[in-house]
């Protein structure tokens, strides 16, 4: 071990967020999809973490601070997180671990802070190995970080690496993974290189029912085969588009996966909505002015109410007024954040 002066081992990383067109819904063994999703990873949002160790022998202290303040709330999602991570990272079998992170997105505003969060984390807690134990595994670290994020929120493996990233198993692409998730930049057509994700913030504030909580009820759900079925199917459709540059399928595949999460929602025992009065109104919005202007302008949501509108950027001249003249009004103080994809 090379120790530092005064034996405080730090990192600062950051990771961004991701939109997910085909979704993962629904967990098997330990954060493994049941079905492969494909998403790109956003340019502006994006959680800032710093980490601080300091080695002892009497076992794993963990202090977690979000903007400035203690939460509590986040210590047991991260003790199972480095009892997962001990055999990648064997330092997080003891010592005091401060972990800070910040977001320069506003919270809970539709922009998956999960798996930015634990993206983040996890290339710190890998960089903090590193200092230790400087040969560390590095020739597999873009595999191993999407991993470990991976172990923290499933989705946040496809926030480790940027633009297009598929996760999960699919026999169309011969190297994806259920344990990490694969760049497939290459195999994506221009067209969708400078995709715009405007986020409308409907409704702002903590969800009803997690995410975590919503992949539970896919267990037992009375549609599960079908739905594992049309995401197999979609991502077909969705490689074949990306690769044609073919925007109408991908649109008809990213409202067909948003609409189709929240009918799993809406068909779960016990049943919920998280969609709100506004994001129908804004759907129907959209539709409407697509068809009437033929551009290529597509709409997903996440699990939340929230609506991302996609398009690429040169369709920026018209949505740009439709947005303000239509869909802020819409939006929780009219609240809209303008974020696009990332490609490095
Ligand atoms: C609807 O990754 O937040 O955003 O693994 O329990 O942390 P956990 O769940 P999470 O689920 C994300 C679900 C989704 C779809 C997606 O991003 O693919």
């Amino acid at each position: 071990m090379i120790a530092p002066e005064n034996n405080i081992f730090k990192a600062a990383t950051s990771a961004p967020s991701n939109i997910a067109i085909v979704k993962y819904w629904g967990k098997k063994g330990v954060q493994e999809p049941v079905n492969p999703s494909i998403s790109f990873t956003l340019s502006k949002s994006i959680t800032k973490t710093s980490i601080s160790y300091s080695h002892n022998d009497s076992g794993l202290s963990i202090d977690f601070l979000f903007e400035g303040r203690s939460k509590e709330a986040f210590i047991p999602k991260l003790k199972t997180l480095s009892e997962r991570l001990v055999k990648y990272l064997p330092f997080l079998e003891s010592g005091d671990l401060k972990i800070e992170s910040s977001n320069t997105f506003p919270h809970s505003s539709g922009i998956a802070s999960s798996a930015s969060s634990m993206a983040s984390i996890a290339r710190a807690l890998y960089n903090i190995q590193m200092q230790i134990t400087p040969n560390f595994k590095e020739a597999s670290k873009p595999a191993m970080i999407s991993e470990m994020a991976r172990l923290g929120s499933g989705s946040a493996c496809r926030s480790t690496m940027p633009g297009w990233v598929l996760w999960g198993e699919t026999p169309l692409v011969s190297n994806s993974h259920n344990h990490y998730g694969i760049s497939i930049n290459e195999s994506v057509h221009s067209v969708f290189n400078d995709l715009q994700d405007t986020i409308l913030v409907i409704r702002k504030g903590a969800k009803s029912v997690s995410s975590t909580t919503g992949h539970q009820l896919m267990d037992n759900h009375p549609y599960r085969d079908g739905r594992i079925k049309q995401a197999n199917k979609n991502i077909e459709l969705l490689l074949g588009a990306l690769k044609d540059g073919d925007f109408k399928t991908f649109s008809k595949v990213s409202e067909e996966e948003a609409l189709s999460l929240h009918g799993l929602m809406m068909s779960s025992s016990p049943a919920y909505t998280l969609m709100a009065p506004e994001s129908l109104r804004a759907i129907k919005r959209i539709i409407k002015f697509r068809e009437h202007h033929h551009i290529p302008l597509t709409f997903t949501l996440d699990a939340g109410p929230n609506i991302h509108l996609i398009y690429p950027k040169s369709q920026s001249k018209i949505v740009h007024p439709f947005i303000e003249e239509h869909l802020r009004v819409l939006c929780d103080n009219e609240e809209v954040i303008f974020d696009e994809i990332s490609l490095q």
